[in-house]
């Protein structure tokens, strides 16, 4: 894995002394972060969790397996950190049209508590209804309003349809070790819990079993996942300039402090797009505190380039791109020739779509520098668990840097809590 950066020349402020500024001060916030002396310092459980969490995974598989023999659909109620890290695995791993495959070895993923929509619950209980099915409900508070309603509509159709000894076994929780109304419900109805680490927020806790019980369902290999976020683990480690995580943060907030508000994730790949929301997540409530912090928004392209690309190119000049660059796909589809060519396409024969994606992916590139929209690339060889693993814990850990570079704690979420007080007020709530 490596990073690019090309910065465009227009309207630049001086981006070079904020960079050297910013680089200077990174031994300090890392050892902030490594040593655990700066704000939010009983939230970096995630720092070592690749290596803790080892011992786990046999018990984690087990349970999978259980649910993989039993069941056609698992549904994960959770919202924000519960939920996005294991849609953005699964969906970066697996087969784009999985669930309408004929034949699928491993059950299907569906999502609820992550909405209060009344059509999106009755859509899925008329799915549920025809299908063999369990629940991981999984909130680290446990007291989560949403996933709350969700569980408890949930339970009750999984109740009516197997009974409930038998719902019992559909059941997974994972939650708290001690606090929490679904800690309560899980000792009470006697659920297979998993504990979600105290030390780990949720957009933090992709790693723990909160995103590893539903990734490993889907199939998907959570051991080579561990085992990539370990090895990014020992380079960001690496107190020196060539630590990717150093570079990302620096430059990220030297765009910042240079007029430089809104970072764009871009993929070239659909498969890619729950990453980017996992992403959206980690460095929005992470970083925007206090009148502070880069937006973070995302595109996929090319798709993007045809409605939001005009604005890119040419629109209000606030943001820079990060370019998630992905060198090999999994397929191998060239350009079929053709002899009347109406279409005029010879010009392409026997070209792979993954090369022209790649011309389009650095075409793009070129024309929105020239637009001062400055440059991230990330490379990765390929999609699969090591490098999905190595992703995970580098943009973690740079999230870590950048939010201390940026002066703020990026480990709590007060924000999150006003619209809550508001519609508990509204919905009569004590
Ligand atoms: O990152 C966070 O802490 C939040 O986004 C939470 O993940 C989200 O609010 C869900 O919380 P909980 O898992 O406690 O239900």
């Amino acid at each position: 894995m490596n990073i690019d950066f090309k910065k465009s020349n227009l309207n630049d402020k001086g981006f070079d002394s904020v960079y050297e500024n910013l680089s200077s001060l990174l031994p300090y916030v890392h050892n902030l972060l490594v040593n655990k002396k700066g704000k939010g310092n009983n939230f970096l459980g995630w720092i070592d969790l690749p290596l803790h969490i080892q011992k786990l995974l046999k018990d984690i598989n087990e349970t999978a397996t259980y649910i993989q023999k039993k069941c056609e659909i698992l549904v994960v109620i959770g919202i924000g950190g519960s939920y996005l890290g294991t849609k953005a695995v699964i969906e970066s791993l697996s087969h784009h049209f999985n669930s309408l495959q004929n034949y699928r070895k491993y059950p299907l993923i569906l999502f609820a508590g992550q909405t209060m929509s009344e059509d999106y619950i009755s859509d899925l209980l008329e799915i549920l209804n025809e299908k063999e099915y369990a629940l991981a409900v999984i909130s680290k508070s446990g007291t989560t309003t949403e996933p709350a309603i969700a569980f408890r509509i949930l339970k009750n159709h999984i109740e009516s349809k197997y009974g409930k000894a038998e719902a019992k076994n559909r059941i997974v929780t994972i939650t708290d070790k001690e606090k929490g109304a679904l800690k309560t419900l899980s000792v009470q109805e006697g659920y297979k819990t998993y504990v979600v680490p105290d030390d780990v927020g949720g957009r933090y806790s992709v790693l723990t079993s909160v995103g590893l019980l539903p990734i490993a369902v889907a199939g998907i290999d959570i051991v080579k996942l561990v085992n990539g976020a370990c090895l990014m683990r020992n380079d960001v480690l690496q107190e020196n300039e060539n630590n990717i995580a150093w570079k990302y943060a620096a430059i990220r907030n030297a765009l910042l402090q240079n007029g430089k508000s809104i970072e764009l994730m871009v993929n070239y790949s659909p498969s890619l797009n729950s990453f980017s929301e996992w992403w959206k997540q980690l460095y929005g409530e992470s970083e925007g505190k206090n009148g502070k912090g880069l937006f973070p928004a995302a595109v996929s392209n090319t798709t993007d380039l045809h409605s939001l690309g005009q604005y890119i190119q040419d629109g209000a000049r606030l943001m820079f791109e990060t370019t998630l660059h992905v060198e090999m796909s999994k397929s191998n589809i060239s350009i079929p020739y053709d002899k009347e060519n109406t279409d005029d396409l010879n010009y392409l024969c026997e070209k792979t779509l993954t090369y022209i994606n790649h011309q389009a992916e650095k075409g793009t590139q070129v024309a929105h520098l020239s637009g001062d929209v400055p440059q991230i690339t990330i490379s990765i060889e390929k999609l699969d668990e090591e490098n999905i693993g190595k992703l995970i814990y580098f943009f973690e850990f740079a999230c870590g840097l950048s939010g201390y570079l940026l002066g703020i704690n990026p480990f709590d979420q007060p924000g999150v809590e006003a619209y809550k007080k508001n519609m508990f007020r509204l919905l009569g709530k004590d």
